[in-house]
C-alpha cells in the first residue's frame, strides 16, 4: 500500500481545485472558509463542492450528532495506543477509524491529538500519547498513515504548545526556540514528514506572545515553509479571535460556524481593503484540496478510490487488541509458591471482584474526546463470562464516582421541545438524560429560533432504596420535579472561567434528593430555558438530568470487600479516577485516587496476598500501596472492549502489551513540572528541553516507574549488540516458558558538552522495536538511529546543529533499565 498519491494524481488535483476556483466569487470563498454549524463547511454546488464533515476523534469518531443515539466504536485512551509502542498498531487503529469515519459521513477526524505529558497535572492527558516526543512523533505518524489510507483526512492537533488546559483560551506559554523545536514541535515535524496528514488543528494558547491561530512564524514559517505542510490549518473550536491577522498567519477554516471571523467578516474585510485576496485565494485551495482529497470535489476522485481502501475490520476486536496491547503490568511479584501471581491460569478458582469500576466500566476520558459506544465490557462481565457467574464475587468496596453521574440504570426519559406559548415542537430520545443538540442537530419541526423550553421527562425505577441524589449540568433556568412534587427550580449562570464549552463541559451540580422504593417508578421531570449566551457564536442546547443513587457508609463497604477478599482466592481490586478529574477544560489538582479507594486497596491486600490492583485511570495517579499488592496493572482508559481485554490478560490467553509512554512519579511533588496556573496568563517552561525522563534523571529523583516500563509473562536476555554506521541491531532470547513480545528500547547518550555548547539531557529514547521469540529462541532487531538523535537546535544559527562526538549506545527494557551498551563514534 503506498501512503500518498502519486504526482499523476496530485496533477488531477490541481486541475480540479483550479476549475472550482475558478467558479467562485468573493463572498463564495469567503464562506467557505468558515464553518456552516459545530462541524460542516457549506457545499458550494456552483463549483461542484461537496459539504466537508468533520468530527472528534482521537478514540472514536462521534459524528455530528452529541448523543448515545448516534454509537461509535470507542477504541482505548490514546495514552493506552501509545503504550503499545506499536506504530502499526496505531495505523491499524486508524484505518477502523476511517472506515468508522465513513460510515458517519465524516471527512476530516479531529485527530490525533499529540501535545505532551509536559505535567501529570494536565487534564488531557490522557488524550495525548507520551512525554516523550520522539515516542509520540512515532504513533501519532502511524495513526495519520492508517486514518488517512482509508480515505479520511486528518487533524494533527493542537498545533502548538496545548500541554495543558488551564486558561487554555488566553495561556501565553513562554517555550525558547530550542525547546519549541527539540520537544513540543518534534512530534508535529515528524508526522508532517513521514504522514503528510492533510490537516492541522491550531491551538487556543499563545506561545511567546502570539495566539496560534495568528502565529505566522510557527504557521507560515515553520510548519508550511520549512516542513512543506501542503493541508489545511483549521481553528481549533472558538480560537479564531481574529480576521485578517489569523488568514495572514495562514489560517485556512474557523470553525465553528455560523458566526465566525472569516465567511462575511473576510468578504468584507478584503472590500475595506484590510486584507488582500492573495491570502484568500491561498487558503481556499488549500481547503478545495482536501475537498478533492476526501472525494468531494467535481472533476477528480478521492485520493483512496473505493477499490483501494482497505479491507473491513472488526472494530471490537481491533479495541480489545489496542487494550491489551497497551495493558501495562507495572509490578508481579511472586506469591507464596514463588511463581508470579500473574497470569492468573486458565482456572485460577474463586475471584473476589472489588471496586466501583469493575461494574460500571470507566472506559473513555471525559470532554471531546468523548464517544457513545454501543456496549461497553465493563470488568465484571470480562471476568464472568470468561470465568462463570459463580467464580466471581463482586463487592463494591469504595465508589469513586460518589459523584452525580448520568440518568442511566432504571431512567425511562425523552425530551419535550416547546415553544414561547408552550405549544409543542417535538420529542426525541435523551440517552442518559443529556440532551446536546448543536446548530442544525435538533429534533424534527424544532429550530432554535422556536424552541423555548425543553422538558426532560419520563420515569424513573430505582434498583435500590434510600436517598437518591438529583443534579443539573449547564447553563440556564432550571425545574426539577420528582414524583409530582417540586424539588428545586433555580437558574445557573456562567463561572468566573467563561469557559465557552463550560455548558458541555461543566460541573455537574447536586440540587436535591428524594427517598425513594426499589421497584417502584416515580415520575421525573426537568424542564429547562437556556441561557442565551451572545459571546458563543454558534447555537446550541446542552443540559443533563444527573443522579447518584443511595450512599452506604464506606466503611462498612471496605469491611464487605475484605470479607469476600479473605474468602476468594485471589482478589482483583479495580481502582479509578472519574470525569470529574481526567477531562477537558481543567487540569487536575492532585494525582490522588478520589474517595476511599486507597483504603480499599490497603484493606485488601493485608486480606489476601494473592491481591491484583487494576488501576483504570488515563493519567498517572498515586499509588503509596503499590508494594503492598502481589501485582499492579494499569489499563488506562481501555475503551469499549475493556473487560474482556483484561480476563484475556488476567487469565493468560494474552501477555500485557505495554510499556510506560510516560513516567509514573510516586507522588506529585517528585514530577518535574507540578504548576500548570499560569501567573499574569504566562506559562513559563523554565525546564526547557528537560521534559519527562530527561528530567527525571536531571533530577536523580527515582519515580514509581521509569518510563518505558512494563512487565510481560516472559523474559528476556539482551545478548548482542552491534552498530554498523548508525544501524543498530540488538540480539534478545526468551528466556522464559512462553512466547512473548518484548519492546527493545534504544537511548542514546551523547558526549559530555564541550565549553559553550548547550546541555543535553543525559540520554534520549532514539528508536525502538518489538521483538517476538517463543520459549528459548533468540531473534534480532534493528533500528536506524535518526539524524535528530544528533543533533540540537542552535538557536543563534537558526538551523539544526550537528554534534559529532562519542556517544553510548544503550538497548533497554526501560529509561533506568539498560541492559547492553555500545560506544558509537558519530563523526
Ligand atoms: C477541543 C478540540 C476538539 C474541538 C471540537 C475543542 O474544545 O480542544 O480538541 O477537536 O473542541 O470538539
Amino acid at each position: 500500500m503506498t501512503d500518498h498519491p502519486g504526482k499523476e494524481y496530485e496533477d488531477r488535483l490541481g486541475q480540479a481545485v483550479e476549475a472550482a476556483f475558478a467558479a467562485l466569487d468573493l463572498d463564495a470563498k469567503a464562506r467557505l472558509l468558515a464553518g456552516q454549524d459545530m462541524w460542516s463547511l457549506p457545499a458550494l454546488p456552483e463549483a461542484g463542492v461537496g459539504s466537508l464533515v468533520m468530527s472528534d476523534g482521537p478514540v472514536g469518531v462521534r459524528g455530528v450528532r452529541w448523543t448515545a443515539a448516534d454509537p461509535s466504536v470507542a477504541l482505548p485512551s490514546p495514552t493506552a495506543l501509545a503504550a503499545s509502542w506499536d506504530p502499526e498498531l496505531a495505523r491499524r487503529a486508524g484505518v477502523l477509524l476511517a472506515q468508522e469515519a465513513r460510515r458517519k459521513g465524516v471527512h476530516v477526524l479531529l485527530a490525533p491529538t499529540v501535545n505532551l505529558h509536559r505535567s501529570p497535572l494536565g487534564g488531557r492527558h490522557f488524550e495525548t500519547y507520551s512525554e516523550d516526543p520522539y515516542l509520540t512523533g512515532a504513533i501519532g505518524t502511524g495513526y495519520v498513515r492508517g486514518v488517512q489510507s482509508g480515505g479520511v483526512g486528518t487533524t494533527v492537533k493542537h498545533f502548538a504548545g496545548n500541554d495543558a488546559e488551564t486558561e487554555r483560551f488566553t495561556v501565553d506559554n513562554r517555550i525558547d526556540a530550542r525547546t519549541l523545536r527539540e520537544v513540543y514541535l518534534a512530534p508535529f515535524e515528524t508526522i508532517t514528514a513521514e504522514a503528510r496528514p492533510w490537516g492541522v488543528m491550531t491551538a487556543y494558547n499563545s506561545v511567546n506572545g502570539t495566539t496560534m491561530t495568528e502565529h505566522h512564524e510557527l504557521v507560515t514559517g515553520v510548519l508550511r515553509g520549512e516542513w512543506g505542510f501542503d493541508g489545511v490549518n483549521v481553528s481549533d473550536w472558538l480560537a479564531a479571535r481574529s480576521t485578517g491577522p489569523a488568514l495572514t498567519a495562514g489560517l485556512d477554516l474557523a470553525m465553528p460556524g455560523p458566526q465566525t471571523v472569516f465567511g462575511p467578516a473576510l468578504a468584507a474585510a478584503v472590500r475595506a481593503g484590510e486584507v488582500d485576496e492573495k491570502y484568500v485565494d491561498a487558503a481556499v485551495r488549500r481547503v478545495l484540496r482536501l475537498a478533492g482529497r476526501v472525494g468531494i470535489l467535481d472533476g477528480v476522485g478521492p485520493a483512496v478510490e473505493p477499490g483501494q481502501l482497505p479491507a473491513e475490520v472488526d472494530g471490537a476486536a481491533v479495541a480489545r487488541e489496542v487494550a491489551r496491547r497497551g495493558f501495562v503490568l507495572l509490578r508481579n511479584a511472586p506469591a507464596a509458591d514463588g511463581t508470579p501471581v500473574l497470569p492468573l491460569g486458565p482456572e485460577p478458582g474463586t475471584v473476589a471482584l472489588i471496586g466501583a469500576a469493575a461494574r460500571e466500566a470507566r472506559a473513555l476520558g471525559g470532554g471531546s474526546a468523548t464517544v457513545f459506544p454501543t456496549h461497553l465490557t465493563s470488568p465484571l462481565e470480562g471476568l464472568r463470562a470468561a470465568l462463570g457467574e459463580e467464580a466471581v464475587t463482586f463487592r463494591v468496596g469504595a465508589d469513586p464516582q460518589a459523584e452525580l453521574g448520568p440518568a442511566t440504570q432504571g431512567f425511562d426519559l425523552h425530551a419535550v421541545c416547546r415553544d414561547a406559548e408552550g405549544a409543542v415542537l417535538g420529542t426525541a430520545p435523551v440517552p442518559g438524560g443529556l440532551v446536546r443538540w448543536v446548530g442544525s442537530d435538533l429534533p424534527e419541526g424544532v429550530t432554535h429560533d422556536t424552541l423555548h423550553t425543553i422538558e426532560i421527562a419520563g420515569t424513573y425505577t430505582p434498583p435500590e432504596s434510600g436517598r437518591h441524589t438529583f443534579g443539573t449540568r449547564g447553563l440556564g433556568a432550571f425545574r426539577l420535579t420528582v414524583g409530582g412534587r417540586e424539588l428545586w427550580s433555580g437558574t445557573q449562570g456562567p463561572g468566573p472561567a467563561r469557559d465557552p464549552f463550560e455548558a458541555f463541559f461543566g460541573d455537574p451540580t447536586e440540587r436535591a434528593t428524594a427517598d425513594l422504593a426499589a421497584g417502584t417508578p416515580v415520575d421525573i421531570s426537568l424542564t429547562y430555558v437556556p441561557a442565551r449566551r451572545t459571546d458563543v457564536p454558534l447555537e446550541g442546547v446542552s443540559f443533563s438530568l444527573v443522579h447518584l443513587l443511595p450512599q452506604r457508609d464506606a466503611d462498612e463497604l471496605i469491611a464487605e470487600a475484605v470479607e469476600a477478599a479473605r474468602q476468594a482466592e485471589t482478589a482483583v481490586v479495580v481502582v479509578a479516577t472519574t470525569e470529574a478529574v481526567e477531562s477537558e477544560g481543567f487540569d487536575r489538582t492532585s494525582l490522588a485516587l478520589p474517595g476511599r479507594q486507597d483504603d480499599l486497596v490497603r484493606a485488601v491486600a493485608a486480606a489476601n496476598p494473592r491481591t491484583v490492583v487494576v488501576v483504570n485511570a488515563g493519567s498517572p495517579v498515586e499509588m503509596a500501596w503499590r508494594g503492598e499488592a502481589a501485582a499492579v496493572l494499569l489499563t488506562w482508559f481501555p475503551g469499549q472492549e475493556g473487560g474482556s481485554a483484561l480476563a484475556d490478560v488476567l487469565l493468560g490467553d494474552e501477555e500485557p502489551g505495554g510499556r510506560l509512554p510516560t513516567t509514573w512519579p510516586a507522588r506529585l511533588a517528585d514530577a518535574p513540572v507540578t504548576v500548570t496556573t499560569p501567573t499574569d496568563g504566562r506559562l513559563d517552561y523554565t525546564e526547557g528541553v528537560f521534559v519527562g525522563h530527561a528530567a527525571w534523571e536531571r533530577a536523580g529523583t527515582t519515580p514509581a516507574y521509569p518510563f518505558g516500563h512494563g512487565l510481560g509473562y516472559t523474559d528476556w536476555a539482551y545478548e548482542t549488540l552491534r552498530a554498523e554506521g548508525r544501524t543498530v541491531t540488538v540480539g534478545l532470547r526468551n528466556t522464559g516458558t512462553r512466547p512473548g513480545r518484548e519492546t527493545v528500547q534504544l537511548y542514546l547518550a551523547p558526549p559530555p558538552a564541550a565549553p559553550g555548547e548547550p546541555e543535553r539531557p543525559a540520554q534520549r529514547l532514539a528508536g525502538f522495536a518489538l521483538a517476538e521469540a517463543g520459549p528459548g529462541e533468540s531473534t534480532e532487531v534493528t533500528v536506524e538511529l535518526p539524524d535528530r538523535a544528533f543533533q540540537t537546535w542552535d538557536e543563534a544559527a537558526g538551523g539544526w546543529s550537528h554534534r559529532p562526538g562519542r556517544y553510548e549506545v544503550r538497548a533497554a527494557r526501560s529509561a533506568a533499565d539498560p541492559r547492553l551498551t555500545l560506544a558509537l563514534q558519530e563523526d
